[in-house]
């Protein structure tokens, strides 16, 4: 059988971490995927897998076109089983066509978190 496309001669790329900073030093970190053939993409699989985040909360969201967030978010949360996750939000295409609506849901969902993070009186 042959290949439909050839396959580039990829080097391995050294996987050292892009940032040097810790998760574990911030308050809230968020962390995002792709929706690629219903799972989260494969770099966001190795840095959820390889990362730790201490108690600190991690929010988790995807894009996708339509469908496959609840096998992304399982997958997110099993790669990353002591991860205080404390939550998710996909954004399909389709939610684009309405920015400002968008925008809005974005800005209420960060806003729990903010809110969440005040000291309680
Ligand atoms: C290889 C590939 C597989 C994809 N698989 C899915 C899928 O299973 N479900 C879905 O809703 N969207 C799927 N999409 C659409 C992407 O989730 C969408 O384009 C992406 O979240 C938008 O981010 P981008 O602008 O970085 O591409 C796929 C896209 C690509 C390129």
């Amino acid at each position: 059988m042959r290949a439909l496309t050839p396959i580039p001669n990829v080097e391995i790329q050294d996987l050292t971490p892009a940032t040097s900073k810790a998760p574990a030093d911030y308050d809230l970190v968020f962390v995002g995927s792709p929706v690629w053939g219903l799972n989260l993409a494969p770099a966001v699989r190795s840095y959820l897998g390889q990362t730790n985040f201490g108690s600190t909360p991690v929010a988790l969201f995807c894009t996708m076109g339509s469908s496959g967030q609840e096998k992304v978010f399982a997958s997110m949360r099993a790669v990353a089983p002591e991860a205080n996750v404390v939550g998710e939000m996909a954004v399909a295409a389709e939610a684009i066509k309405n920015p400002q609506a968008l925008q809005q849901k974005v800005a209420d969902w960060v806003q729990g978190f903010v809110k969440m993070a005040e000291p309680s009186e």
